[in-house]
């Protein structure tokens, strides 16, 4: 198995090494290969994607990537900054499926700023579309009309094969997750009462579901569920919906959690090859300081060794041993709490390593 390592910038490198470092430790048969991307890549290549970057990802079978953008480079020509090069390599290797788990430790239930009764033990998975709908769609733009008036246009479509493949993606997280017995089930999140997009987007989730007697299906409209997120967020499992209402789901189910530094992602293709980072960007605030938490990246790891490598056993040693690690009072500064073990990113880095079993 091939992996590109991408680190990218601010934390980016601190906490991609803590990752490796537990990958290391699992003494797996993964070749790993580091690149530039990014504001590292704009300095290494004068481009924040290189070409042999470029190269290397879709050569790998998965990418690990750290965050990228400084403030720094914000006064370069857009197609320089550092963001351009996540949205090409994103669009470059096709990644429609875009993955963000939200999970609440009971140890961290405090960091919620909801109730902890409501979150504690969340475990959700929020599979957003994420190269169609509303913000690819054709026509789009800003004209102006006969009467001098201005009118901005975007445009909601989805086709079929569209919605089917990425249906298929949440059925088989779905099946993925199941847990002692319990059934899997995916609520597919749409506005079919208003949008007809929509409203085929429920009608191909219901024919797909045939194939998959195992899944149980609901559906519901995107404002109960930004709602009921808020209300009763432990009656999800996987949740599937397109782009724009993806975008804001999955934020609003980030914040459930409370803490950035803790959630995972992942950015999948047609074969399950894919990027996996950290939720949360590369905090050049605190870069260099090592007191990052690196629980995120270590997290996607564990997120890549099911979905790409689906090495189950692996993944959930890796989950395992940050779930230990927290057990025992460990804390980076953005999570810390009275009482607790105070540390920086390295030696959570070591934490997790030291709980593998
Ligand atoms: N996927 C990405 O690479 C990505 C995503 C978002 C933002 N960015 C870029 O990151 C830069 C900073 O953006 P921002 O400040 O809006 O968002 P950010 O996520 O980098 O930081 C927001 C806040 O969270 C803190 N934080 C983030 N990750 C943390 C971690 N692992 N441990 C502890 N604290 C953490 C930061 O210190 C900061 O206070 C910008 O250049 C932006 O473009 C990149």
């Amino acid at each position: 198995m091939k992996l590109a390592i991408l680190p990218g910038d601010g934390i980016g490198p601190e906490i991609v090494a803590q990752a490796v470092k537990v990958l290391k430790a699992l003494n797996l048969n993964i070749e790993m290969t580091e690149a530039p991307i990014g504001g590292a890549g704009y300095e290494a290549a004068g481009d924040p994607l290189p070409d042999a970057t470029l190269k290397l990802a879709k050569e790998s079978d998965a990418i690990l990537l750290g965050a990228v953008g400084d403030w720094k480079y914000d006064k370069l020509e857009r197609h320089l900054r550092p963001e351009r090069g996540l949205l090409r390599i994103r669009k470059e290797l096709n990644l429609f499926a875009n993955l963000r788990p939200a999970l609440l430790y009971p140890e961290l239930a405090d960091a919620s700023t909801l109730k902890p009764e409501v979150v504690s033990g969340l475990d959700l998975m929020i599979v957003r579309e994420l190269t169609g709908d509303i913000y690819f769609g054709q026509p789009r733009g800003i004209s102006t009309l006969e009467n001098g008036e201005r009118e901005g246009i975007n445009t909601m479509r989805y086709n079929e094969s569209e919605i089917r493949r990425i249906g298929r993606v949440a059925f088989d997280i779905a099946m993925k997750r199941r847990k002692n017995g319990q059934k899997a089930r995916v609520c597919s999140v749409d506005k079919a009462n208003v949008l007809e997009t929509t409203e085929l987007w429920r009608q191909v989730m219901i024919e797909l579901s045939a194939e998959y007697p195992e899944v149980e299906l609901s559906h519901m409209y995107v404002d109960n569920a930004a709602m009921q997120l808020i209300r009763a967020p432990k009656q999800f499992d996987v949740m599937v919906t397109g782009n724009i209402f993806g975008d804001i789901l999955s934020d609003e189910a980030s914040m459930l959690t409370g803490s950035i530094g803790m959630l995972p992602s992942a950015s999948l293709d047609e074969n399950n090859k894919g990027m996996y980072e950290p939720s949360h960007g590369s905090a050049p605030n605190i870069a260099g300081k090592d007191i990052a938490n690196p629980l995120a990246t270590i997290l996607s790891v564990a997120m890549m060794l099911r979905y790409t490598f689906n090495d189950e056993v692996s993944a959930l040693k890796v989950e395992n041993a940050v779930k230990t690690a927290l057990a025992q009072g460990y804390r980076t500064a953005d999570i810390a709490t009275a009482g607790c073990k105070k540390i920086g990113c390295n030696a959570m880095g070591d934490a997790v390593v030291e709980a593998l079993v």
